[in-house]
């Protein structure tokens, strides 16, 4: 069978988006615009700079900020391994010591990331092998030591683990080490938009590919002006939207040092301990691995539990419990209504002292439409100098989705004007009046073939047209055009110059 006739019978398979990811399409996609531009318009105003990190970056980076026992690294992020493609597979081991000198080369000349201790473990492992087949009267007495050293060799030209990024904090505080912005005037302050990889169980407000909108203020110092500033932001954002039944939380989980929250999680662990038969499998888990996550439990079962637990409140050390009440004053004084919520611990390991989160109705239970809070150190740990930072991300589908739910979702787009033309000559003149037209700033729908008159009404009526332009030979002919207002049936005939003048008229009228 030809290769043409065997691929005629194979069955075509249709495609879908793989679970958790979905298409986002007009009119939709006219609101997420919207929003996103507000973002740019609000956050400039507060002197905030767009940051477009990349997608992926080395696994390392999130497990060593977001925490590798957090739910997001050990369990959903989408890992993979880089294969180098600078270095091609070693067909036969004879060729190793050429294999190595390319690698070395690439390092120098930084094509590819260092990896000293494989390529040690390759070198040694060769030297092995080498000597052993020297005196050796056949292959195979080798052969344990030669698959061990195709197998170091493959772990060499693999190269590093990258991770679709499931945040973007931890990307944008390499991007500030990388970009030495420790010397630009402080605090720096940027903001993101874009899609995150998270390997969740999908559900109404949940995907794992979700969009966020983020900012982060970086440098400078831990003033508690800045923590509230950057919440009156989000508030200000939100309000900007119409966004409705919107709730902030704040809390403060002091700093990591003996006498704040180190203190405070060993009480709770003492507590929990002895409450531990009383509460569901997760959160026993939680218990070893990260007592304050208990207190996220939304397990019906177990909130009479934990509403008896040791609150972090009552053990911040004193500097953290006054960065915290300066913190709610500065709300205050701009105005922000805030709710202390003690159980606001969130689920990524860089915060400290400030955190809070935002809800939104309309939402069921993924209600959290804003999470942040304060990480001074987080840059420090990634291998820069100590810096202060905060900041927050708004899952935009969620946003969306509580807009939406509140009403205030766009139309279907419709056209401003819809050329229904009939001959060759009136074709003409259809593409140059969509022409100036579009020029103009109205959108045009041009039908590409000619149709009769009637179909061309009923067709622009359809895609909710506002008018149709009637272009017959008749109507070039004479230098007047027909427009047709399809709310009213109404009719009018206009030169060219003095269409575009009326148009801009009702334009301008119903805006
Ligand atoms: P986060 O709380 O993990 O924080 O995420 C922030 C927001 O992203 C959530 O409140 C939620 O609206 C949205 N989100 C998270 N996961 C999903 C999902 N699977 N589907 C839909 N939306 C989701 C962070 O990511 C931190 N980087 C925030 C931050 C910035 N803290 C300081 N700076």
């Amino acid at each position: 069978m030809s290769e043409g006739a065997a691929k005629k019978e194979e069955k075509p398979r249709k495609f879908q988006a793989i679970r958790g990811t979905r298409d986002l399409l007009p009119p939709e996609t006219a609101l997420w615009n919207r929003v996103e531009q507000t973002a740019h318009q609000v956050f400039a105003t507060f002197g905030f700079g767009e940051i477009r990190p990349p997608i992926f970056e080395a696994t390392e980076l999130f497990a060593r900020s977001v925490g590798s026992e957090t739910d997001i690294v050990s369990k959903e992020m989408y890992t993979f391994v880089d294969r180098s493609e600078k270095l091609e597979p070693q067909p036969v081991i004879g060729s190793m010591d050429v294999f190595l000198q390319r690698v070395k080369q690439l390092y120098k000349s930084g094509e590819i990331p260092h990896d000293e201790i494989g390529l040690e473990l390759v070198e040694k492992q060769w030297k092995k092998v080498d000597d052993l087949l020297k005196g050796a009267s056949s292959i195979e007495s080798g052969a344990i030591e030669i698959y061990e050293l195709i197998m170091l060799f493959e772990a060499l030209r693999l190269g590093g683990d990258v991770s679709l990024r499931p945040e973007a904090t931890a990307s944008v505080c390499r991007a500030y080490i990388e970009h030495g912005m420790q010397s630009l005037p402080a605090p720096v302050k940027l903001y993101y938009m874009g899609p995150m990889f998270r390997r969740e169980r999908p559900q109404k407000g949940r995907y794992r590919q979700f969009y966020q909108i983020g900012a982060e203020v970086l440098g400078g110092s831990d003033a508690p002006a800045i923590d509230a500033e950057v919440i009156e932001m989000v508030v200000l954002f939100f309000d900007r939207l119409e966004l409705q039944g919107v709730q902030l939380d704040i809390n403060s989980i002091g700093h990591s040092a003996d006498n704040c929250r180190r203190g405070y999680v060993e009480k709770l662990k003492a507590a929990l301990d002895k409450v531990k038969d009383k509460l569901g499998p997760d959160s026993q888990r939680r218990i070893e691995t990260n007592p304050l996550r208990v207190l996220d439990s939304k397990l019906e079962s177990e909130q009479a539990i934990i509403a008896t637990l040791p609150r972090i409140a009552d053990h911040l050390c004193e500097d953290c419990a006054a960065h915290y009440a300066a913190v709610k004053h500065q709300l205050e004084m701009r105005g922000v209504i805030y709710r202390e919520n003690w159980r606001l611990v969130r689920g990524l390991d860089y915060y400290m002292r400030t955190t809070f989160e935002i809800t939104a109705q309309g939402l069921g239970s993924q209600n959290a439409v804003c999470g942040g809070g304060r990480y001074d150190g987080l840059v420090e740990l990634l291998g820069g100098p100590p810096t202060k930072g905060i900041g927050f991300a708004i899952g935009e589908d969620r946003l969306i989705l509580s807009l939406q739910e509140s009403g205030k979702a766009p139309a279907m787009q419709g056209r401003d004007v819809y050329i229904a033309w009939m001959g060759e000559r009136a074709h003409a003149t259809a593409i140059r009046a969509a022409k100036d037209l579009r020029k103009a700033g109205f959108s045009v729908e041009l039908p590409p073939v000619e149709q009769k008159f009637g179909k061309a009404l009923g067709q622009a009526d359809k895609l909710g047209a506002k008018h149709a332009l009637i272009l017959g030979d008749n109507e070039v002919f004479e230098g007047l055009w027909t427009l047709k207002t399809l709310a009213d049936g109404s009719q009018a005939k206009f030169t060219e110059a003095d269409l575009l003048e009326y148009l801009r008229k009702s334009e301008s009228l119903s805006s």
